[in-house]
C-alpha cells in the first residue's frame, strides 16, 4: 500500500555501504531481494560465485544485480519453508566471508531478522521503537540503549522490541547497553564539517584519554590490566593496525624505543596475518583501532594468542569486537569519530603511545621518576598546546591549501619522528582531496625520488626534530633547488633560512618526542581545506568507509 509516494508499514530496512561487488549504483544498492526475502547486508560474501552457480544449476538465474548480496537473497528464497530461523540457519552454513545481516521475509512484513557473523551489528531500544544497525551513533539520535550482537546470534525485531536467539532457536537474554555520548556528540554542533568539528574536539578527546591514566604525576595504566611487572616482560613489541591507526604506531614505535629500549615492529595488519610473523610467547601484541572492528587487524588476535603472545588493544570503540577479544585494553575516550578522515582518534591514540612509553620506560629502569613525571606533565598540557596550534595555524593553512588545490601530485618529507608523522599528513590529504601524496624519508629522496621534483611541485616538509633540522633544511634545499613549492611545518623557534620555505607553519614548540602531537594539526587543516576547496565530500571521501569489516 502506497501514501503519498511512500510505502506504508512499521518495519523496513535500507543501507548505505562500501561496494565491495559492482560499482556504486541504484542497481547495486540495498535492499536486495528475492521473491519472497529481502535483505541489507554489511560484509562480504567470499564464497558467492559458488552460491550463485549453484542457484543457476537450480534453475534460479535471474540477477538484478552485480552485488553478493542478491545471491544471499536469492538463496534464502530458495530455502524459505515459511520458517525464517530455520531458513536462516541453513543460508548461513552455506556462506563463507564476514557479513551481518538484516532480513525481511514477505509473509513477516511486520518483523525484521537481523544476524550477526563477524560484522558487527546492535539493535537501539527505544519506546515502543527498536533499531538495527552496524554502530551506535546511526541510533543515537532515537536512542542511547542498544545490545550487542555476538557472533551467530539472531535478533527478532517485532512491534518495538525486540527477542534474541540462537541459530537454533533458543531464546537467549542479553545485557542492555547504554551509549557514553549523545546526539550532540554525533551531530556537527554548528560545523560545516564532522571534520572540522572533529579536529577541534582533539584537546578535549586527549584530556579525557590521558587523565584517568595518571595517578600522582605518573602514567598508570593498571586499570586496562596493564602492570609494571607485565611491561618489564616483553622482549620485542608487534604494533599492527590498519591506515591512521598504524601511522599511530610509526610514532609509538620511535617513543618507545627510544625511551624503553625495547623493538618495536609496526606492521599493517593485512600483511601481518599473512606473513607467519615469529611471534613468542614473551612478545606484545598491541592492536591499535579506532572502531575495534577492523577486519584484518581483529584476525591479528587470534594468530597473536595462538602463538602465545599477549595481545593488548587500543581501541575508541566501547564492546567493539578487538577490545573484546583482547587479553589487555586501553580504551581512547576520543567519543564517535563520525568522518570517515580520522584526526581526533590518532590524536588520542597517540597520547596513549606516549603513556605507555613513559611507563614502560620507568618499569624498565631507563628512566628515573623525576624524568618520567616531568615528560608526563608535558603529556598533561598538551590539550592546551593543541588548542593553540589550531587557533594559530587555521588561516594559514586555508591559505596554503589555495596552492595545492591544482596539484596532481605532491610529496611529505621528514625524518625520524618526522617522518612517521609524514605518513599520516599524507594520507589525511590524500584521502579526501583526491590529489596524489607520497610520504618519504627526507634522507631517501636522492635515492630516486628527487627526480620526480618539477617546477612548482608542492613538497610539504615536516622539519620539528630540532636535533636533525640541519640535515632536513638540508633536505629541503635540495628540492626547493629543483623547482619545488616548499611548505615547512617547523616549531616557533626554529631557525629555517627564509629562501628554504616557500610558505612557513609554524607549531609551539615542545619537547622534540612531543611535536607530533602538534605538528599533525596543520597536517589535517591542509587536508580539510584543500577537500573543502575541490568542492569534496570532506566527510564521506569516494571509495572510502569508516569502518573497514571485509578483508
Ligand atoms: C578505514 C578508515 C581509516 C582507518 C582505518 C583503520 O580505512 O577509513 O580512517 O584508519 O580504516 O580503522 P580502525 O577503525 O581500525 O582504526
Amino acid at each position: 500500500m502506497e501514501k503519498e509516494g511512500k510505502p506504508q508499514g512499521h518495519a523496513g530496512i535500507g543501507h548505505t555501504r562500501w561496494a565491495t561487488h559492482g560499482e556504486p549504483s541504484d542497481i547495486n544498492s540495498h535492499p536486495h531481494s528475492g521473491k519472497r526475502v529481502s535483505i541489507v547486508h554489511n560484509g562480504i560474501i567470499e564464497n558467492y560465485k559458488q552460491l550463485k552457480q549453484f542457484l543457476i544449476d537450480n534453475e534460479r538465474d535471474e540477477f538484478l544485480s552485480d552485488t553478493d548480496t542478491e545471491i544471499v537473497a536469492q538463496l534464502l528464497d530458495f530455502y524459505y519453508d515459511g520458517n525464517p530461523i530455520r531458513c536462516i540457519r541453513k543460508v548461513l552454513h552455506e556462506l563463507r566471508g564476514s557479513f551481518a545481516l538484516g532480513i525481511v521475509f514477505a509473509d513477516h512484513p511486520e518483523t525484521v531478522y537481523a544476524v550477526r557473523c563477524e560484522s558487527p551489528l546492535i539493535v537501539g531500544q527505544g519506546k515502543g521503537e527498536v533499531f538495527l544497525a552496524s554502530d551506535v551513533p546511526a541510533i543515537i539520535k532515537y536512542t542511547k540503549d542498544y545490545y550487542l550482537l555476538e557472533y551467530g546470534e539472531i535478533a527478532v525485531l517485532k512491534n518495538g522490541s525486540v527477542n534474541f536467539c540462537t541459530l537454533h532457536g533458543q531464546m537467549i537474554e542479553k545485557e542492555l547497553h547504554t551509549a557514553d555520548f549523545d546526539e550532540d556528540s554525533a551531530e556537527k554542533g554548528g560545523y560545516p564539517h564532522f571534520m572540522i568539528k572533529e579536529i577541534n574536539e582533539q584537546p578535549t578527546a586527549v584530556k579525557t584519554t590521558i587523565t584517568p591514566r595518571i595517578e600522582n604525576g605518573m602514567p598508570n595504566l593498571s586499570e586496562c590490566g596493564i602492570t609494571p611487572e607485565a611491561l618489564r616482560s616483553f622482549k620485542h613489541i608487534y604494533i599492527v593496525a590498519c591506515g591512521t591507526a598504524m601511522h599511530a604506531g610509526m610514532v609509538g614505535k620511535y617513543v618507545i624505543e627510544k625511551l624503553a629500549r625495547v623493538h618495536v615492529t609496526v606492521d599493517i595488519a593485512s600483511e601481518f596475518r599473512y606473513r607467519e610473523p615469529m611471534l613468542s610467547e614473551d612478545d606484545l601484541v598491541i592492536i591499535i583501532s579506532q572502531s575495534g572492528e577492523t577486519a584484518d587487524s581483529k584476525a591479528v588476535i587470534g594468530l597473536a594468542k595462538e602463538l602465545g603472545a599477549k595481545t593488548l588493544a587500543i581501541v575508541n570503540v566501547k564492546g567493539s569486537s578487538i577490545a573484546r577479544e583482547s587479553d589487555m585494553v586501553i580504551y581512547t575516550h576520543a567519543g564517535p569519530e563520525i568522518a570517515v578522515a580520522s584526526t581526533k582518534a590518532y590524536m588520542v591514540q597517540l597520547s596513549v603511545m606516549y603513556l605507555l612509553a613513559f611507563e614502560m620506560a620507568y618499569a624498565k629502569g631507563k628512566i628515573s621518576e623525576e624524568e618520567c613525571k616531568r615528560m608526563t606533565a608535558d603529556l598533561v598540557a598538551m590539550p592546551e598546546k593543541i588548542e593553540q596550534t589550531i587557533k594559530n595555524s587555521a588561516d594559514i593553512c586555508k591559505y596554503v591549501s589555495t596552492k595545492l588545490i591544482a596539484s596532481e601530485s605532491l610529496l611529505y618529507i621528514g625524518r625520524g619522528l618526522d617522518y612517521a608523522l609524514s605518513m599520516e599528513g599524507s594520507l589525511k590529504l590524500k584521502e579526501i582531496s583526491y590529489i596524489h601524496s607520497e610520504s618519504y624519508a627526507a634522507g631517501e629522496l636522492k635515492h630516486g625520488t628527487i627526480s620526480l621534483i618539477h617546477e612548482g611541485m608542492p613538497v610539504i616538509a615536516v622539519a620539528t626534530q630540532n636535533s636533525l633540522l640541519e640535515k632536513t633544511v638540508s633536505n629541503i634545499k635540495e628540492v626547493k633547488a629543483r623547482g619545488a613549492m616548499t611548505i615547512v611545518i617547523c616549531d616557533d623557534q626554529a631557525d629555517i633560512d627564509r629562501d628554504a620555505a616557500d610558505y612557513l607553519i609554524r607549531v609551539p614548540k615542545l619537547s622534540e618526542m612531543l611535536m607530533p602531537m602538534v605538528a599533525t594539526v596543520p597536517m589535517q587543516l591542509l587536508a580539510y581545506y584543500t577537500s573543502v576547496n575541490k568542492g569534496n565530500d570532506v566527510d564521506k571521501p569516494r571509495n572510502l568507509a569508516k569502518s573497514v569489516t571485509v578483508e
